[in-house]
């Protein structure tokens, strides 16, 4: 399949990786669901037919060990949650075309069918292998219900991944050391038959299959490695009650006690839930097996840890059952609050009830995740800095120039003067109008947000350059012709930023007297004339006041403290304090006395020297101690380009569980060096006895040189 530009002569359908259905949604989740539902309707912009599916991820250890814990059937536990999302997600202007769950009638059905073709295709087989077991709770221990040591990099893991080292998935029975959930027993290995998917089997296909990928950079070049390492296959089967049966024969060696990964029947909703939305708009509408199995564009965004599942196991398991390969693949970067990891055990987090109660409108919101992170780029949420873009961006620039050019056309000429849109400002528009296509089709929102309120910048600034206050009585036809302008780069704003700020735009849309869904037009209807009168206009962003930044900020901190003492209190996670945290300081500690510091040097350096450093913008993806040495750790950290091994003595100074996601800033020239056996490729910076790592506040992309 050749990648025509957005808008194609096929359907489209965009998703986004389903959300365990096992607690309460927060900001990092928002991020990807805004972000793909922003996309989706950038993509109707563009005029492509197109549709946003979703639902909830109902099996798994993820939703069975937090039921349990509660003493709750995983099912009734798994709804209740499925129900919750249904609701919140379209209180942040989330809309999709249909959400399921993975547990309904459709996926389960559309599951076993996959499955078994894989199965008659021969890509299925079975193996013994060694599955842990807890000889007290007499059961078991899939996933999550077995913890241990990464046979990788050594890090603590779970057992299906390494969530705080590597990341990598772990095949059952590769944790070591392992431990059981249930009891905190040592667990033992047993032998047991379970089913494979060949994934080895799909090399070549898949190694192609990247070659042609679009997105976001992360999902089209760490696979490649992966690749490069050696694929294995992949065990498809877990020893529990709680998730889709697996679909053997009566007589199948395995039994009926087996139940699916739940990595297989979650991706598959993809396709259950456009399915069932073509059941509700029949197929003249929207055709769920066209997308999926003739022709179509298939966009997932998901989250950075799930890139091996979307661009090893699902497209194998595509090409396998004979379905169409994803066009692209978008993952979403790491997400910190106020420059520190989100950690929902530590309530370090914005959650998404929490945010509503506060009173602020979903679109403030989606404005701030999309504008920075875009699909792809990390995110640091912080009230300052939300405060920041809102007063400053959809206040200062958007909102101000709406409501001054309106209020002006209202008060003068009861709406939109009559005259012709000026030729400087319909290019300007057009001008505006091919970087969303542009954008969109680069998988850029950030790109579709900087369009939108450039243009509104412009706006004010011509409505500033030529001042029609001062021309309605001298010069009444180019007052006219100024606001006739300003009214259609109103328009025109409204519906670029529509994908990013839907219900602000609508109301833009009604103010200025159109009628219908801003959200069913094309880019280039933001052309069209307006109609020629409307009412007066009111105001569509607030200023946020600093007290209410600072009262939400203290909210925020308690809400930690409180989360930290009772980790503290219960002894239940006695690593989980933050070094970096206990190390916080008010602005007056956090002062130096002159003498305390390292005199300046004399010796000046020229800039030809200084050229020499290439410093640059890295991200940490991992980092763990050093054994035997005290104050080392080792990094690995993406310089854009790859990842580098770094050697750091930062080990005794930050939590090191803390540190993946974060940005640094680092000497990629250094020459390489060995320490403890572990060889070091570039330098981290950081000041003080501290080691407060250095990193950027802006958008300042990994890789980018610091000059
Ligand atoms: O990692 C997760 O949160 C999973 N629930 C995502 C599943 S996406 C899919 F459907 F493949
Ligand atoms: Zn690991």
């Amino acid at each position: 399949m050749s990648n025509d530009e957005f808008p194609t002569d096929r359907p489209a359908v965009v998703t986004c990786g389903l959300p365990y259905a096992n607690g309460d949604l927060h900001i990092g989740h928002l991020r990807g669901y805004i972000g793909a539902d922003a996309f989706n309707r950038a993509l109707k912009t563009l005029g492509q037919q197109t549709a946003y599916v979703c639902g909830s991820d109902m099996h798994g250890t993820p939703v069975a060990v937090n039921a349990e814990q509660q003493g709750v059937d995983p099912a009734e536990f798994a709804l209740d949650w499925h129900r919750q999302y249904e609701e919140t997600f379209p209180q942040f202007n989330v809309e999709f075309d249909n959400y399921g769950h993975t547990h309904d009638e459709t996926n389960t059905e559309l599951t076993k069918e996959i499955v078994r073709t894989l199965d008659e295709e021969g890509h299925v087989y079975e193996k013994e292998i060694q599955v842990a077991y807890d000889p007290e709770a007499d059961q078991y221990l899939p996933d999550r219900y077995v913890e241990g040591t990464c046979p990788y990099c050594g890090e603590k893991a779970r057992g299906d991944e390494c969530d705080e080292g590597c990341q990598r998935h772990l095949e059952p029975g590769e944790v070591e050391n392992p431990v059981s959930s249930i009891t905190g027993n040592p667990a033992e290995y047993r032998e047991r038959a379970h089913k494979f998917f060949e994934v080895s089997a799909f090399e070549e296909y898949l190694t192609e299959f990247l070659d042609g990928l679009e997105g976001t950079s992360n999902a089209r070049n760490q696979p490649r490695q992966w690749i490069e390492d050696g694929l294995q296959d992949w065990c498809i089967t877990r020893d529990m009650d709680w998730g889709i049966d697996y679909p053997g024969d009566a007589d199948d060696e395995t039994g009926s006690d087996l139940v699916l990964y739940v990595w297989v029947d979650a991706p598959i909703e993809y396709i259950s839930s456009t399915k069932q939305y073509t059941e509700r708009v029949g197929a003249d509408e929207y055709d769920w097996e066209r997308v999926w199995t003739e022709e179509g564009d298939i966009v997932h965004v998901i989250g950075r840890d799930i890139i091996q599942h979307h661009t090893i196991f699902w497209p194998a398991m595509l090409e396998g059952a004979g379905y169409n390969a994803p066009r692209a693949v978008a993952a979403t970067g790491f997400i910190t609050i106020n420059g520190k990891g989100l950690s929902t055990s530590r309530n370090r987090a914005i959650w998404a009830n929490e945010y509503l109660e506060e009173g602020f409108h979903p679109d403030l919101l989606r404005y701030y995740l999309t504008t920075t992170g875009g699909l792809q780029q990390d995110v640091d949420f912080s009230w300052n800095a939300f405060q920041e873009k809102v007063n400053g961006e959809l206040v200062g620039t958007v909102g101000n120039f709406w409501y001054r050019s309106l209020l002006f056309a209202y008060r003068n000429y009861e709406g939109t003067p009559e005259e012709a849109v000026s030729a400087e400002v319909r290019e300007r528009i057009e001008g505006a109008i091919g970087d969303v296509r542009e954008s969109v089709n680069e998988y850029d929102l950030r790109g579709i947000g900087r369009a939108a309120t450039r243009l509104a910048q412009f706006g004010n600034e011509y409505i500033q350059r030529n001042e029609p206050w001062k021309l309605t009585d001298d010069d009444p036809e180019r007052a006219a012709q100024v606001i006739r302008d300003c009214v259609q780069i109103a328009k025109a704003v409204a519906v670029l930023l529509e994908p990013i700020t839907p219900d602000k735009s609508q109301r833009l849309w009604e103010q200025i007297g159109e009628d219908g869904d801003v959200a069913d037009v094309h880019l280039e209807d933001a052309l069209e004339t307006p109609p020629r009168n409307f009412d007066e206009p009111g105001e569509l962003f607030a200023k946020i006041e600093d007290d209410r930044v600072d009262e939400l900020n203290e909210k925020l901190e308690e809400r930690i403290a409180a989360a930290t003492d009772g980790d503290v209190d219960d002894g239940t996670e006695s690593d989980d304090t933050d070094a970096d945290e206990s190390d916080d300081m008010t602005d007056s500690e956090s002062e130096t006395e002159t003498d305390d510091l390292e005199p300046l040097l004399e010796d000046r350096i020229s800039f030809d020297d200084f050229q020499e450093l290439d410093i640059r913008v890295g991200r940490i993806e991992a980092a763990e101690g050093i054994e035997g040495a005290d104050d080392l750790a080792r990094l690995e950290v993406d310089v854009g380009f790859e990842t580098r091994q770094v050697v750091a003595g930062i080990k005794q100074l930050h939590d090191l569980s803390e540190l993946p996601g974060q940005k640094c800033v680092l000497l990629v020239n250094m020459e390489p060096a060995e320490l403890f056996g572990v060889e070091s490729n570039g330098m981290i910076l950081a000041a003080g006895d501290e080691a407060d790592l250095l990193t950027t506040h802006g958008d300042a992309a990994v890789g980018e040189k610091v000059r």
